[in-house]
């Protein structure tokens, strides 16, 4: 038995041998075996191996406009603060005093003009530089003690951190979606509505369940009044209304330079514009606009939406008319965060360009019925009558999902201690 990290228990450690054997056993295009989704050992190995090492959607810079104001997020353990500095860029760094450690900011977003540590109130400004340090001795090097930082990457007004010390490339990303997310100008919104939710199941479920509209039909009648449920314009499984659709879309976009065909994301990431149904433009009870006021410079609201979706915590909707970013976090091995934020034009006005209720009623309904489902899907696997299941055709995503989610833990048992172990092990067994 091997600890992935010092702070987990006897009870906690997953095992080299069983992880190798498990991913050797994997059927491709099936769901994962039981552990991956219900052991808190592989909850702690997720954040080892996944969430410490890629990068993972943090926020859209118009929910940190100001200098000062900031957010925090939790990965694992690990807490960061994403912060507007003083010279407007946007920086992160970790959320742990360089002087013994304590937490520094404990909301979960506010607006600061110093960052002060409430021990012994250390202080740092808006960079992480360490200003002033009480009753340390002269010649204390303040220069050495500022808060360590972590990477950040904005695309197109969406901020990505990493916390791993060498980052994976995503300048395949940046450059495949800037085209057809940069027309709905996320960095020129504002916050309509956030929303937290969480969800009784392992975020492979969470993100298992979103990759898929199979499920819609059956639980979604809301979405449904507007979404069209085929994933890919040439969908075999599309009816002819929807070939029918897509082409005149096709045309209308076209007309309009907007990109549409779907990115080679390979399966890192998926980006693609599609139609709502005939007569619909928003994700509104009516497919009526959810907000007058159209983003950027935008003057046609039939645009249908960009579906934009990264490993492993980010998926999104850019519309006409507004923006939904959607973030998990996984909390433990059977609870995850999935935070919802709705925004409009930076000049919109609530009542007269739009209203809360009719913004966020659609897919506020789905996000409970998505939580309902994937807490039932949990219950389920937990059961020791769960064996994985096969993916239908139209559930190609989670294939590329859990091929990528492999590929990660493969590559980081060959290169960490649990890989020398597990080495160890086979050459002695
Ligand atoms: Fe932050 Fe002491 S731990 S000032
Ligand atoms: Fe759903």
């Amino acid at each position: 038995m091997v600890s992935l990290n010092r702070s987990t228990t006897e009870n906690e450690m997953v095992d080299a041998v069983q992880l190798q054997a498990l991913l050797d056993e994997r059927r491709e295009g099936f769901s994962l075996a039981r552990p991956f989704y219900i052991d808190p050992a592989f909850h702690d190995l997720d954040i080892d191996a996944v969430f410490s090492n890629e990068w993972l959607y943090a926020c859209n810079v118009a929910e940190i406009r100001a200098p000062g104001d900031y957010l925090t997020m939790e990965i694992g353990e690990t807490s960061i603060v994403v912060m507007r500095a003083q010279d407007g860029e946007v920086k992160a760094f970790f959320n742990t005093c360089r002087h013994r450690g304590s937490r520094i900011c404990s909301e979960s977003q506010g607006h600061v003009h110093r960052l002060v540590c409430p021990y012994h109130q250390w202080v740092y400004d808006l960079d992480g530089a360490l200003l002033h340090a009480r009753q340390m001795p002269a010649g204390f090097d303040r220069e050495a003690y500022g808060l360590a930082p972590v990477n950040v990457e904005v695309i197109c007004g969406m901020v990505y951190v990493c916390i791993a010390d060498t980052p994976p490339d995503i300048t395949r990303f940046r450059r495949s979606v800037a085209p057809y997310i940069a027309p709905h100008a996320p960095e020129r919104t504002k916050v309509a509505h956030v929303e937290t939710l969480i969800e009784d199941a392992n975020w492979k479920l969470v993100i298992e369940n979103n990759r898929e509209c199979y499920h819609c039909s059956g639980n979604h009648p809301e979405l449904l009044a507007t979404l069209v449920e085929f994933a890919l314009p040439d969908d075999p499984a599309g009816s002819a209304y929807f070939r029918g659709l897509m082409e005149s879309q096709a045309r209308h976009w076209d007309a309009q330079d907007l990109v549409h065909l779907p990115a080679d994301g390979g399966n890192e990431f998926r980006c693609i514009r599609l139609p709502f149904h005939r007569g619909a433009v928003s994700f509104t009870p009516d497919g009526s606009p959810a907000c007058l006021k159209l983003l950027g410079n935008l003057t046609d609201p039939d645009l249908g939406s960009v579906r934009m979706f990264r490993v492993p915590n980010n998926w999104n909707h850019f519309l006409a008319d507004h923006i939904i970013h959607f973030r998990i976090l996984p909390l433990s091995a059977n609870r995850t965060a999935l935070r919802t934020t709705w925004l409009v034009h930076e000049d919109a006005v609530e009542g007269v360009d739009y209203n809360i209720e009719k913004l966020t009623s659609v897919w506020r309904a789905t996000n409970a019925q998505d939580a309902r489902l994937a807490a039932n899907n949990h219950l389920g696997v937990a059961s020791k009558a769960y064996v994985p299941g096969p993916y239908a055709p139209s559930e190609f995503m989670l294939r590329n999902f859990t091929n990528w989610y492999a590929g990660k833990l493969a590559a980081y048992l060959e290169k960490t201690e649990l890989g020398r172990r597990t080495f160890t092990l086979h050459a002695h067994g």
